[in-house]
């Protein structure tokens, strides 16, 4: 059911530096910054060649990732993102298999302006997994 790896999502504490890291020391290339209110987060992606890496600050007073930077004050990989050719598919699937999908379970638009859902991680060995879409 799953595609390709999409990116894998890293919250940080400050995305300026997290950019510069990014940029300047480990030379890729980085997106300017882009804030989803409605997802709580400002991101940034970094493209590399096979993926990409999601930059994720807290965005206003109840961002979904304040909690996980609180546990983790330099920050740490928050998500990976897997494509799916068809998100209501696999979602009905997931559901039919006992696995929990968060929020309403109606799929949001993402990032990417794609849809997106995410997926508990007590159910896929302690890793919070997003689909897209493709
Ligand atoms: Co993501």
């Amino acid at each position: 059911m799953i595609g390709s790896l999409n990116h894998v999502a890293i919250a940080v504490p400050d995305l300026e530096s997290a950019c510069r890291l990014y940029r300047d020391i480990l030379g890729a290339v980085v997106s300017a910054p882009v804030a989803m209110p409605a997802h709580g987060v400002t991101t940034v992606f970094v493209d590399l060649p096979n993926t990409k890496i999601e930059l994720l600050q807290a965005l206003g007073e109840d961002s979904p990732i304040a909690g996980f930077l609180a546990r983790r004050p330099e920050g740490g990989i928050h998500h990976v993102c897997y494509e799916v050719d068809d998100i209501i598919a696999a979602r009905d699937r997931l559901l039919a298999a006992g696995t929990r999908v968060l929020g309403d379970g109606e799929p949001r638009l993402g990032a990417h302006g794609k849809p997106v859902l995410f997926l508990h991680p007590k159910d896929f060995c302690g890793t919070l997994i997003e689909l897209e879409q493709a």
